[in-house]
């Protein structure tokens, strides 16, 4: 390792969870730790910013997926500069270059100010890509492009997309009106509702108002829409797959109520034909493989420098004032993303 990388690094440490999310915010730690011994194959990254997604905080409420040994350290994607490499072709040519960079399973974290990754699990960021930006380039930006090409595969010729203000909802709205492929927006606010017209959106609807499920129905059967993006659950699944035509499906891909999926009309499923299932990113990339995950890879970045998307950042905060971001995040999550920038001096 180069001399001037230093033998400890600071990082936010969960030691337990909490199903009570202020709780398990509360319950993080600023820790000092060794830096990690790197393996061949990996990469040692000096985090410049990550992100902080809704599978971050249910990771802190031990409700998500895959959960993990603790004490740990959270953060499931970021970005920054590779500073050092444990040997292989692909770690040695990663060397100084700046990364996104993820993970998966049961390994440490990005909330921390260097981060062990795994070569093959980062991505060379053109150069004209923001650090900030790049914090977020794999979770919500490539789950926007794999729900699209799932539903254009399954021979939808439209979609709904629920919790549509998110930033993975606007990336969704951008890249569809690019491709001119008909989006229904379903949002649960009118100030969102407002918020996704000023954007460019064409079909918003409002779940709070009273003709909600007849406007959804009716313009399912316009556009033909029988793809829906569920990010909602509870009776919000329900709500959707009742009212749209004969052969619909609805992809579950999000957990954003904490609630089991609901009301469904059994009637619905059994003579219209209509599916829920679950999409999941890591298991659309695992089917995908490799040289297809690059072109998709290739693609978002080109979107993110043309502007077609961008991540929303409504806060900044070095690790002793995560705390608080995360709070904020979790109240306002329409007003964008808080970034965790480990190096920031106050
Ligand atoms: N399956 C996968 O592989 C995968 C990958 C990436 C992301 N995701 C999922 O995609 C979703 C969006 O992620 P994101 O990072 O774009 O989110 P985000 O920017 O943090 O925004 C979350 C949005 O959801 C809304 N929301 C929160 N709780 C809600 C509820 N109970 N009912 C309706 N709306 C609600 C928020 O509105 P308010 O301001 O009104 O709270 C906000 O507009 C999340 O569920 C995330 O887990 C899944």
């Amino acid at each position: 390792m180069s001399s001037t990388i230093p033998h400890e690094m600071r990082a936010l440490s969960l030691e337990r969870y909490s199903a009570d999310l202020d709780e398990a915010i509360d319950g993080l730690k600023v820790v000092k730790r060794p830096i990690p011994a790197l393996q061949r194959g990996q990469v040692l990254v000096r985090i410049e910013a990550a992100a902080c997604n809704p599978s971050d905080l249910l990771l802190l409420q031990g409700k998500y997926g895959n959960l993990k040994r603790l004490p740990t350290i959270p953060g499931w994607e970021g970005s920054g500069q590779v500073v050092a490499h444990g040997g292989g072709v692909f770690a040695r040519w990663l060397h100084g270059k700046r990364v996104a960079c993820g993970l998966q399973g049961d390994r440490e974290g990005t909330w921390s100010e260097y981060f062990v990754a795994e070569a093959s699990e980062c991505i060379p960021l053109y150069r004209r890509v923001p650090a900030e930006q790049a914090a977020g380039l794999i979770v919500n930006p490539l789950t926007a492009v794999g729900l699209l090409e799932t539903a254009r595969h399954g021979g939808h010729r439209a979609a709904v997309q629920t919790a549509a203000a998110s930033q993975l909802g606007r990336m969704l709205i951008a890249m569809a009106k690019r491709d001119k492929y008909p989006l229904i927006n379903v949002v649960r606010r009118k100030e969102q509702a407002e918020l996704l017209k000023s954007l460019g959106a064409e079909h918003v609807l409002c779940s709070e108002d009273a003709d909600f499920a007849s406007q959804l129905q009716a313009l399912c059967v316009r556009l033909g829409a029988t793809a829906a993006f569920e990010a909602v659950g509870g009776d919000m699944t329900g709500n959707i797959i009742n009212r749209m035509p004969p052969g619909s499906t609805v992809y579950v891909y999000g957990d954003l109520s904490q609630q089991p999926c609901g009301n469904i009309d059994p009637i619905e499923l059994l003579f219209r034909e209509k599916t829920v299932c679950g999409f999941f990113l890591g298991t659309w990339l695992r089917r995908r493989g490799l040289v297809s995950t690059l072109r998709a890879v290739r693609h978002v970045q080109r979107l993110l420098m043309d502007g077609c998307i961008e991540t929303r950042i409504q806060r900044r905060l070095g690790l002793d004032d995560a705390r608080d971001g995360l709070r904020q995040y979790a109240n306002n999550m329409t007003e964008g993303k808080v970034l965790i920038m480990p190096h920031l001096q106050k």
